[in-house]
């Protein structure tokens, strides 16, 4: 049948765990195409709290089968962990959890790599989560890399020792951060079992066959577009595709397969480690939208920036990603504002524009606002577009107008059910 794919719009943490739970039961297949344990992705049923690093989303929803894509880098110690998690809470995966042969693995040693390349780098760190992402893409287009099905293979040992090597060599380079290697590498070991114990198919088979079968498949994206290697606000990004171009490498699918793309973002917007961010507030704005929003990374714990969603940026992604419908959450967060801005123009280089410049980082951008006056009221057990408050209703179409995509749904809080679908 067709593959549908929902991404992040902003600079990741949009909410697309919680959607993609949502939606998921409409779905036979869910699939991750990049990224790693740099994602976390909530998920809040009854009250209680998950956080996926490497499992797709789909995977609390009975019957719904989840494979982690070729374009995706594991940490099996991060991945046992996930198991554990959901062993504890009493989900059922064995069977409908799937691995590809061909994703690349997190070793230790990128995870120290990682460390030490950004200590090396001081006030210009990426402030990167420190999960090893960048260096195991690197062995990857490098063709270094160690992958899933390399685990079986006889000579595997002898892969990891020369990849140890390897890094041994670039560590030199870099100044020495404290990093317990041999018990992280006894961990990882020991953590293969885990990985070892699920099916792992050759991911590409898979996806295409479940395509011929009739079967829907769901694209889960970490991160967020703002974060892609090559259109993302380079060098402050993480190091895969995290657009839509991303899932047909990932996955192995040609762009023919590939149907909606619902795009994903916030009422407002954050961000967090370094990087140019036009919109911020870094002010009691800020203070406030991230206290309220509860804006700390579902990763590393660290206090996310916070600002107000900018059109020209949203623009910018939904050109790239071919966005088809957009989703827009947290829009409870902003209950309680008086007036509520929109970024709509950017103005530098003695223009008004809101196309992007060639980089962000070293553009000076003066963000021109729309301002909107706030709904202050409640938005909870709204289960309606109609009911919404009519300022909340003129917010949310304006916003259509200028992004000239359909607001399909609109997240009014953590909780699965708070989901309106327009
Ligand atoms: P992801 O990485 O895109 O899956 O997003 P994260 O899970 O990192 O961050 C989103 C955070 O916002 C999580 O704590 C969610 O529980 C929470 N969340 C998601 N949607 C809403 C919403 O509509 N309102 C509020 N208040 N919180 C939300
Ligand atoms: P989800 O899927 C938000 C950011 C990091 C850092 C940069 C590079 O939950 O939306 P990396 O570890 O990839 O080398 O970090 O990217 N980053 C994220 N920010 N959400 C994420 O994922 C992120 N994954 C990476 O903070 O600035
Ligand atoms: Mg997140």
């Amino acid at each position: 049948m067709y593959i549908d794919v929902l991404l992040g719009l902003q600079w990741g943490d949009e909410g697309k765990g919680k959607v993609v739970d949502y939606i998921a039961d409409q779905y036979d297949v869910v699939a991750r195409f990049q990224g790693g344990p740099n994602a976390g992705h909530t998920i809040r049923i009854n009250e209680n709290k998950y956080v996926l690093h490497t499992i797709p989303s789909g995977v609390f929803r009975e019957n719904i089968l989840n494979l982690i894509g070729s374009g995706v880098v594991i940490d099996p110690i991060t991945f046992e962990k996930e198991l554990q998690n959901l062993d504890g809470e009493g989900i059922s995966y064995r069977d409908r959890l799937l691995i590809s042969k061909k994703a690349h693995l997190i070793l230790p040693t990128h995870r120290l790599l990682d460390a030490a390349s950004e200590a090396a780098k001081g006030k210009e760190k990426i402030g990167s989560t420190l999960k090893g992402i960048g260096p195991t893409y690197m062995d990857k287009t490098g063709r270094n890399g160690l992958r899933v099905g390399d685990i079986y293979a006889a000579d595997f040992m002898q892969k990891y020792n020369a990849l140890k090597e390897k890094h041994y060599g670039l560590l030199k380079q870099f100044p020495e951060v404290a990093f317990d290697l041999a018990g992280e590498e006894e961990k990882w070991f020991s953590s293969l079992d885990s990985l070892k114990s699920l099916k792992s198919v050759n991911g590409e088979y898979y996806i295409n066959d479940a395509l011929t079968n009739r079967k829907k498949v769901l694209a889960e994206g970490a991160q967020g577009s703002m974060l892609d290697i090559d259109y993302g606000t380079y060098p402050y990004v993480t190091s895969s595709n995290t657009i839509s171009a991303g899932v047909c490498s990932g996955l192995g699918v040609a762009p023919s397969k590939v149907n909606e793309v619902m795009g994903i973002a916030k009422a407002y917007c954050t961000r967090v480690g370094s990087g140019p961010f036009p919109s911020e507030q870094d002010n009691e704005t800020g203070e406030r939208m991230r206290t309220i929003g509860r804006e700390f990374g579902a990763t590393t714990g660290r206090p996310r920036r916070c600002g107000w969603i900018d059109i020209p940026q949203l623009l910018y992604t939904i050109m790239l990603n071919g966005v088809t419908q957009v989703i827009i959450t947290k829009l409870d967060v902003l209950n309680e504002f008086d007036t509520i801005s929109v970024g709509t123009e950017y103005a530098y280089d003695g223009m008004v524009t809101t196309e992007l410049p060639f980089d962000l980082c070293s553009t000076n951008i003066e963000v021109q606002y729309a301002l909107y006056e706030g709904w202050l009221q409640d938005l909870s057990g709204i289960t309606s577009f109609h009911a919404l408050p009519p300022k909340a209703k003129s917010y949310l179409q304006s916003l259509e107008q200028q992004l000239k995509v359909r607001i399909s749904m609109i997240s009014t809080g953590p909780e699965r059910s708070e989901l309106i679908v327009k």
